[in-house]
């Protein structure tokens, strides 16, 4: 998949994990669509990495959540490239009601089951929809779900496990949600040349991550990167962070 004629779209793409991805897979060569919710956003990213001097960078305006944006992005990749061959589900959002990460489930708010639901699955699987006809014109096909070990359910049922505590219900059930959607669609597409496989960044110091995380962004977006560059003997319907596979 290593080759300069790659063309990667990269969504939540103005800051955090998504630009990193979106740099490191430039500086590999792949020609990158920097998608943000606002078109000035994604401008001003794809500028940053233009002087940079990473010059095959185009940016697009993309709310994963809107559907006419969603077709828009399809139709102007399939007008530019006519096929897609790395999708990076990227965007996402942590919820905000109370602290992003306070433990909460039953008194979870209707508005927040909706929103987080909203772009962290819905969204990405009707993304996804709107692209596979590209993605099926590659001559290789990776598509990366951002998730979380806080998706994790095997870990979650661990008493004494390392995310025991993290227990934020929308957030974590949205990421196990996106990893079933690896796995069906991973099943799906099996006797294609596609592979789709979630991916967790490690905690990263972004916006979402905060300061406390301990890792820094570059090594966050490392195994996006390598999850999109990977061969056709690579691994399909996989969860891994760092090389490693983490339990579903
Ligand atoms: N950081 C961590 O420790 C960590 C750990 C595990 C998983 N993750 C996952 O990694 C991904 C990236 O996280 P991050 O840490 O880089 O978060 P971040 O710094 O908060 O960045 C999130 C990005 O997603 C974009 N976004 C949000 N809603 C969107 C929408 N409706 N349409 C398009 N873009 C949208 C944001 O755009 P705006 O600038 O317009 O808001 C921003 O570019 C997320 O899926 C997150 O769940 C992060």
């Amino acid at each position: 998949m290593e080759n300069a004629k790659n063309v990667a779209l990269v969504t939540g793409a103005n800051r955090g994990l998504g630009l990193e991805t979106a740099r490191q897979l430039a500086q590999k060569g792949v020609t990158v669509v920097l998608a943000a919710r606002k078109l000035a956003s994604a401008e001003e990213a794809a500028a940053k990495l233009k002087s940079e001097g990473l010059n095959d960078i185009y940016a697009i305006q993309l709310d994963v959540t809107k559907g006419s944006e969603r077709s828009a992005a399809a139709q102007q990749i399939e007008k530019q490239f006519g096929r897609l061959d790395i999708l990076v589900n990227n965007a996402g959002i942590a919820p905000t009601e109370g602290g992003a990460f306070e433990k909460r489930t039953i008194n979870t708010s209707e508005a927040e089951l909706h929103e987080v639901f909203n772009t962290n699955v819905f969204s990405t699987i009707l993304l996804t929809h709107d692209l596979l006809p590209l993605l099926l014109k590659s001559e290789g096909g990776r598509i990366v779900n951002l998730s979380s070990i806080l998706g994790s359910l095997t870990l979650h049922s661990q008493p004494n496990g390392p995310i025991a505590a993290a227990k934020r219900f929308s957030y974590n059930a949205s990421k196990t949600a996106l990893n079933a959607f690896t796995v069906h669609l991973a099943d799906e597409l099996k006797d294609t040349r596609i592979k789709v496989n979630s991916v967790h960044p490690g905690w990263v110091k972004t916006e979402m991550g905060s300061e406390a995380a301990p890792m820094e962004i570059p090594d966050g977006a490392r195994t996006s990167v390598e999850l999109a560059l990977i061969g056709p003997d690579g691994p399909t319907g996989r969860f891994i962070h760092q090389g490693q596979e983490l339990p579903w």
